[in-house]
């Protein structure tokens, strides 16, 4: 590059552009939401909220049933987040997921919520 000019400009440019990229992604990774929950959901909850043998072991109430989560229901969703962040009856705090965030385990509420119908 014979202008060293031109050359900086370049670069400030490339470095925009990064910084461009980088921060819409950030805010697509903050902002995805449901889709955050529902994985959390899947790798940590499931295995006792989605039905089968732990679920019935455990007694946890199953996602998409009514009957069961209405009790729970009447306490309020920030009475339901709250315990499910402390651990409640046989559920560990966070449902025993020591690396999630209490966001995480509060989007995985909303989650199941959005899935059982009230
Ligand atoms: C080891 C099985 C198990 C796992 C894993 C588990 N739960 Fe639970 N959960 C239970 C049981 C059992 C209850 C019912 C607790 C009670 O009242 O005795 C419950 C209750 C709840 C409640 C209602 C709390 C209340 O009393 O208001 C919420 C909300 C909840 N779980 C969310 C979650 C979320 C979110 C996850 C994943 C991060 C999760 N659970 C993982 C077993 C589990």
């Amino acid at each position: 590059m014979r202008n060293p000019f031109l050359a900086f400009s370049l670069i400030k440019k490339t470095w925009l552009f990064a910084v461009i990229i980088l921060g819409s992604m950030m805010f697509q990774g903050l902002y995805a939401g449901n889709g955050m929950g529902e994985s959390t959901y899947n790798e940590h909850c499931s295995g006792c909220h989605g039905g089968g043998f732990l679920g019935w072991l455990s007694g946890a109430p199953e996602i998409g049933n009514m009957e069961e989560w209405k009790p729970f229901f009447e306490k309020g969703v920030e009475k339901m987040k709250a315990n499910a962040l402390k651990g409640v009856g046989r559920m560990d705090p966070k449902g025993g997921c020591d690396k999630c965030s209490d966001e995480d385990v509060e989007m995985a509420v909303d989650y199941i919520l959005s899935k059982t119908p009230q």
